[in-house]
């Protein structure tokens, strides 16, 4: 028996399975993220034991024998934030989210460092960990001069796991201070951001065993033997695992609270000025390229939250037929955005509002610009050399058939949806588990999902997308111009 365990921005899931990796429960707790200023995304890293602690009694609750088989942990977790250790393991500070954008200037002087982009195979962006580190040493040097050890997220629930600071390659290559092409920290990147290599945690590829669960913990669960934590990825990479996104060109679509555009590669091949992601794949020699819009489904809650109405809700006012574009436009910049302008400042819009539209409008042309902006994605993963000739779709946004039209229509892409269950990055990690404790080849455990269908562009309809896109292109420099 496998456990997967996703530490989300929102929550963790917990999902258990066998070996073949058929999923036999699940469990999920949620937690706060707190914004104490503008721009600023903040959790505590004790938050996420207590849920994850949570979760898993939720499982034994339900069958209390549940855990006695427990061969292996994976674990999966949000990218980039900045876990701040002193001597002790002891937390100097809230954790510094991916979606933290205070360290906009920061990310650019270091950026403007040309080792940063050659070595590490990105644009600095402001949600990476190096950029927030420096922005501690300034703003905070009473917390960085006790800093002893920065690890991400998810290795934070591995230390309470099993005692040790360790990292996966596919997580520690959204930190900025990985030699992404070599898969090793690299000194100069880590010296260029003023921390070293003694503060890093060790690191393993997503799929080998990355230590033991501690005695008092696997005591407590009721664990007969045993058990490995496996290296396991970060939320994307993870992702891919689970839906089986493992050889050069296959590809996903996320509509998350981010959306992500993901395609595997067989080689490292950094585009950095592309504003496309180039991170080490959970698994040895694999790399994935991703296009990352800042709000996908977080657009949708945003307007339900201001028009109080829930967000499923609001997404069926779309409809179920595409139509027409939407005449009205919408920027989905709500939190600034990275793939394709790096651009921590832009802000949202709607343009061409009429006197006679309704919230379906708004929904409708909401739903085309997160379409627009993952067509940016596509087309910045094109120019970087990936070409996916279909995409997989995931994400709660996934269950709106509207959406997933607009989106086929956009991309010109088909897009694939799976069958209702588990795929996500909590059963991602937990093949990384089984494939830590059996050396069972990837290939066999990371496969695709049964597909539930398969969305065409709507061939008429493509023509006045492609007009409406390229007006939407024309708007970013005007709204630039304009914050
Ligand atoms: C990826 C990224 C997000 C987070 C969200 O670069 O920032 O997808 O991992 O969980």
């Amino acid at each position: 028996m496998y456990l997967g365990i996703d530490l989300g921005t929102s929550g963790v899931r917990v999902v258990s399975c066998d070996s073949a990796g058929v999923v036999l429960a699940a469990a999920e707790q949620s937690y706060r993220v707190s914004h104490p200023q503008s721009g600023w995304s903040e959790q505590a890293p004790d938050d996420w034991i207590k849920a994850t602690g949570q979760a898993i009694a939720q499982l034994r609750a339900a069958q209390p024998e549940t855990l006695a088989d427990l061969r292996a942990i994976g674990l999966s977790g949000q990218m980039h934030g900045a876990v701040l250790l002193d001597g002790s393991d002891k937390v100097l500070r809230p954790c510094i989210l991916w979606n933290d954008t205070r360290a906009a200037d920061e990310a650019a002087r270091l950026d403007a460092i040309p080792a940063f982009r050659r070595l590490g195979a990105n644009i600095v962006f402001p949600g990476f960990t190096a950029p927030k580190l420096a922005w501690v040493a300034a703003h905070e040097p009473e917390v960085f001069a006790r800093l002893a050890r920065v690890l991400l997220p998810k290795d934070y629930l591995r230390l309470w796991l099993t005692g040790d600071h360790i990292s996966d390659m596919s997580d520690a290559a959204g930190t900025a201070w990985l030699e992404v092409a070599g898969r090793c920290w690299s000194d100069e990147l880590l010296s260029l951001s003023g921390v070293a290599r003694t503060q890093m945690p060790g690191l393993v590829e997503g799929c080998a065993a990355a230590g033991m669960l501690r005695g008092d913990l696997a005591r407590e669960w009721g664990v007969r033997g045993p058990v490995v934590v496996a290296g396991g990825g970060g939320d994307n990479a993870a992702a891919a695992c689970g839906v089986g996104c493992v050889n050069e060109g296959d590809g996903f679509v996320s509509l998350g609270t981010s959306g992500v555009m993901l395609v595997a590669r067989d080689s490292c091949q950094p585009a950095p000025e592309t504003a496309v992601h180039t991170f080490c794949h959970a698994l040895p020699d694999r790399w994935v390229q991703m296009g990352v819009i800042l709000a996908a489904t977080d657009c949708l809650n945003w307007l339900a939250r201001n028009l109080g109405q829930r967000p499923e809700a609001l997404a069926a006012l779309a409809g179920d037929g595409l139509e027409a574009p939407s005449r009205a436009l919408f920027l989905p910049y709500l939190s600034g955005e990275r793939t394709p302008h790096n651009d921590a400042l832009i802000r949202a819009a709607f343009v061409g509002l009429d006197i006679a539209d309704t919230p379906a409008d708004l929904v409708r042309a909401l739903m085309q610009g997160v379409a627009f902006a993952l067509r940016d994605s596509l087309e910045a993963l094109r120019a970087a050399g990936a070409a996916p000739e279909r995409l997989l779709a995931i994400g709660g946004g996934a269950q709106s058939r509207y959406w997933l039209d607009v989106l086929a229509t956009v991309l010109d892409l088909p897009i694939d949806l799976p069958e209702a269950g588990e795929f996500g990055a909590a059963l991602g990690a937990a093949r990384l588990g089984i494939a830590a404790d059996t050396g069972a080849a990837p290939g066999d455990i990371m496969t695709p999902p049964r597909l539930a269908r398969s969305i065409e562009p709507v061939a008429h309809l493509r023509e006045t997308h492609e007009e409406t896109y390229r007006r939407y292109r024309n708007l970013y420099p005007a709204l630039k111009a304009l914050s």
